[in-house]
C-alpha cells in the first residue's frame, strides 16, 4: 500500500516529545499491520522564530502541502514571557495561519472521563458515575477569529465582526449530526440566539439538517447555560456543535472534566475534497515549559491524536481502535505518569518514554 507523508511540526517545549513517542507508537502500526509512513519534521512557533524569523514560515507550509496529514505538538512560551518577539502571538500566528491555509474548518475536541481515572476528575463522584463521553465538534475559520478586526486610531474604540454563512454553518454541523449517528443520537447546538443573527442562523441551518437525521434528537443550548451545564451535569451530553469562539470556551470548560489535559486529543478536520484534503492532530495541553525536556510529560494526548489521525486521514479504524484500546489497558492496569497521581501518595510515577513503551507493548492486532 502508498506510504502516507506525515508532516511533524513538533514546535515548542514538550513538543519535541510527545510527537517522539507518538511517531514511535505508528511505528508498532506498521510492525503490526504493515502500513508504511514516513515523517518530515519541520519548524513551527518559538523555535521557527528563532530559527527562520517567523512563527509559521513558508517552508513548514509547503512541507504540509506535501503531505497527507499533519502531526503538530503545541507552540508557544512561559506565560511571563509572552513580550518576547519569539514568544509574542506564536501560538496565534501559528495556528489560525494552518487553519485557514489547510481549510481545517471542523475542530473535535472528546471529552471523556475513563471510569478507572473518575478519581482525577474534579467533579463529585455522583456526577462522574453517570458516564462522561462528550464530543465538541467546533467550527475553527470563519466567525468572529476571522472576520475583520479593527483598532480607532486613537486607541479608544475596536471592532471585531462575527460573520458566518450558511455554508460555513453547514459543514460542522453536518458532521455532528453525522457523528451523533455513530454514538447516542443526541446532539447539542450551543448558541447565544437570544441575542445575536449569527446563532439565529446556526439554528435555522440545525433545524434544516434535522430533517435528514430523524433519529437524531436535537437541543439548543446557550452558550453561557451550557458551560454550566458541562460542567454541573456532563453526562447530558453526547455530540456537542457551536460556532469559533463559543467552541473555544466550552472546550476549556470541558477539558477540566477528565482531570489531565495530558489525556486529551484532537483533530481539525479540512474541508478541502479528494487528494488535497490534509487534516491536523494535536493535543489539547500547552507547551509546558517547566516539564520540557525532561521525559515528564504525559504522552497520551499525542499518542490518540494519533490513532484520530489514522481514524479520520487514512481510515484505518482498526488500527485507531488498537491504539486506543492500548492506552485504555495501560491506564486500567495503573500506569500513570505524574500528572495522573491525582495527589495519591506513595504510587510512583512513569516518565513520558516508560508509559509510551508501555503503550506500545500493550498493542496488539
Ligand atoms: C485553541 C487556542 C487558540 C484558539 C488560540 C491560541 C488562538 O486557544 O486552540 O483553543 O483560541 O483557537
Ligand atoms: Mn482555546
Amino acid at each position: 500500500s502508498a506510504t502516507h507523508r506525515i508532516a511533524v511540526l513538533p514546535g515548542d517545549g514538550v513538543g519535541p516529545e510527545i510527537c517522539d513517542r507518538a511517531i514511535d507508537v505508528l511505528g508498532k502500526i506498521t510492525e503490526l499491520y504493515g502500513h508504511s509512513f514516513e515523517f518530515t519534521h519541520a519548524d513551527v512557533g518559538g523555535i521557527a522564530y528563532e530559527k527562520h524569523g517567523q512563527h509559521l514560515p513558508e517552508a513548514t507550509l509547503e512541507l504540509c502541502r506535501n503531505s497527507s496529514a499533519i502531526l503538530f505538538g503545541c507552540v508557544g512560551g512561559p506565560v511571563d514571557q509572552q513580550h518576547v518577539p519569539k514568544w509574542k502571538d506564536a501560538e496565534k500566528i501559528a495556528l489560525l495561519g494552518l487553519r485557514k491555509a489547510f481549510n481545517l474548518a471542523v475542530n473535535l475536541r472528546p471529552a471523556a472521563v475513563y471510569p478507572f481515572l473518575s478519581n482525577l476528575s474534579p467533579l463529585k463522584d455522583s456526577i462522574v458515575n453517570k458516564g462522561i463521553d462528550v464530543v465538541i465538534v467546533r467550527e475553527l475559520v470563519s466567525g468572529i477569529y476571522f472576520g475583520d478586526h479593527s483598532t480607532a486610531e486613537d486607541g479608544k474604540s475596536a471592532v471585531d465582526v462575527m460573520s458566518y454563512s450558511w455554508d460555513e454553518v453547514v459543514t460542522p454541523v453536518r458532521f455532528a449530526f453525522e457523528s451523533a449517528m455513530l454514538r447516542k443520537k443526541n446532539l447539542t447546538v450551543v448558541d447565544k440566539a437570544n441575542v445575536l443573527d449569527t446563532s439565529r442562523l446556526w439554528r435555522k441551518v440545525a433545524l434544516d439538517l434535522a430533517k435528514q437525521y430523524p433519529e437524531v434528537t436535537v437541543n439548543f443550548m446557550y452558550i453561557d447555560n451550557a458551560v454550566m451545564q458541562i460542567i454541573k451535569d456532563p453526562s447530558q451530553f453526547d455530540v456537542v456543535v457551536t460556532g469559533n469562539m463559543f467552541g473555544d470556551i466550552l472546550s476549556d470548560a470541558a477539558s477540566v472534566l477528565p482531570g489531565s489535559l495530558g489525556l486529551m486529543p484532537s483533530a481539525s478536520l479540512s474541508t478541502v475534497e479528494g487528494e488535497n484534503t490534509i487534516h491536523m492532530y494535536e493535543p489539547i495541553h500547552g507547551t509546558a515549559p517547566d516539564i520540557a525536556g525532561k521525559n515528564l510529560v504525559n504522552p497520551i494526548a499525542q499518542i490518540l491524536s494519533a490513532a484520530m489521525m489514522l481514524r479520520y486521514s487514512y481510515n484505518l479504524e482498526a488500527e485507531a481502535r488498537c491504539i486506543e484500546k492500548a492506552v485504555e489497558k495501560v491506564l486500567a492496569d495503573g500506569g500513570r505518569t505524574g500528572d495522573l497521581l491525582g495527589g495519591v501518595k506513595g504510587q510512583s510515577s512513569m516518565s513520558c518514554t516508560e508509559m509510551s513503551a508501555a503503550i506500545i507493548a500493550a498493542m496488539e492486532k
